[in-house]
């Protein structure tokens, strides 16, 4: 429900985070447990988190961050790799440790190294998880370093994704992160029942051309990396839509300032502490704060096969300054997305 400065929603959650480990960890923790109920949390630590003994105790390690008194639920990954048994897989699902396996191609992204570095070595492990509806959450970008890296999503729909799909006619597949045209279209022809698609609040507002507005901005880059105008808007169009296909995962991935600020810096943008404001005025510049809800509260648990969480949120419009820095602890900062920006939404808290 919406009228002009106040949104109601069911608990919105986030089927896209990255928690890390440690300090950052028990920074970061807190902001995602206030904004969602529940966060499906990216296994790529160093090392990944790959067997279910690792995810557990990841588990407690999240838990203990939540702070006291704050409903917050984190949803484990398996992280996918060349050697992954598919009877660990099923046992970590039957145990209700794993919700999903994160495929990333090996060299990808962040803490990549160990991903698949072929598709047909970890088919025996896809045939288990279609046979036990386990789903599969793909980061969608070849690594050939010939491919130009604005082309990786798009060659990876017809290299990888497309022939997958097809050879595994029902694995559960989430497109993460999604973030060309090419991608909403491939994911809008495709059966919902069994693909669907996560968007960041940050590739809604950010094109290509934003991260070297005036000079090269680092906080904005992330992979896969944001591209031209054309893909923002189709990005725009396919969440607020309210197709239940498309839902709420931010890839919120923090990473200390001076990793960013350096002369090879991190890919990531940390999102948490924005999140729903910056979807919430995404979706009112879309006029379309009537589908908020599907996306971030009701599209992602349908897809995964879970209920939707029962309790109410409010957004209120009580404009507010998003800090320019964050502590980390360990004499580190976080820089977050919209840092030192005025954001219209705020969610009561
Ligand atoms: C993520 C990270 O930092 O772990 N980085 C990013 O740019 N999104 C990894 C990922 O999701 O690609
Ligand atoms: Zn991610």
């Amino acid at each position: 429900m919406s009228d002009t400065n106040r949104i109601t929603l069911r608990r919105p959650d986030d089927w896209h985070a990255h928690f890390r480990d440690g300090d950052m960890m028990q920074a970061v923790v807190p902001a995602s447990a206030q904004q969602f109920a529940r966060a499906i949390v990216m296994p790529n630590l160093v090392p990944p988190v790959t067997d279910i003994e690792a995810a557990v105790h990841y588990r407690e390690r999240i838990m203990a961050a939540v702070p006291k008194g704050v409903d917050f639920t984190p949803l484990m990954t398996a992280y996918l790799t060349d050697d992954t048994d598919p009877g660990a897989l099923r046992e970590g699902a039957e145990k209700g440790v794993f919700s999903a396996v994160k495929l990333y191609p090996a060299g990808a992204t962040t803490n990549s190294a160990s991903g698949v570095t072929d598709i047909k070595n970890v088919m025996p492990v896809l045939e288990t998880m279609q046979e036990i509806g386990l789903p599969l959450l793909i980061h969608g970008e070849v690594t050939d370093a010939d491919i130009d890296i604005f082309d990786r999503e798009a060659v990876f729909i017809d290299r990888i994704l497309e022939p997958l799909l097809g050879q595994l006619p029902s694995l559960k597949v989430v497109f993460e992160h999604v973030t060309t045209k090419e991608a909403v279209d491939f994911v809008a022809a495709g059966d919902a029942s069994r693909l669907g698609a996560t968007i960041t609040a940050h590739h809604l507002v950010i094109n290509r051309s934003d991260i070297f507005k005036g000079g090269i901005r680092p906080h904005l880059y992330c992979l896969p990396i944001a591209k031209r105008e054309v893909h923002r808007l189709a990005l725009r169009k396919a969440a607020t839509s309210g197709d239940p296909r498309y839902f709420l995962g931010t890839d919120t991935a923090p990473h200390a300032r001076h990793l960013k600020e350096a002369a090879c810096g991190c890919a990531g943008i940390y999102t948490a502490p924005v999140a729903m404001e910056v979807y919430a005025h995404v979706f009112e510049e879309e006029g379309a704060l009537d589908k908020l809800e599907a996306f971030a509260s009701l599209n992602g648990p349908k897809f995964y096969g879970l209920e939707a969480n029962k309790d109410e949120v409010a957004l209120v419009r009580e404009p507010w300054t998003v800090p320019d820095s964050i502590d980390a602890g360990n004499g580190q900062t976080l820089t977050p997305f919209m840092a030192g920006e005025t954001l219209d939404w705020k969610l009561q808290g």
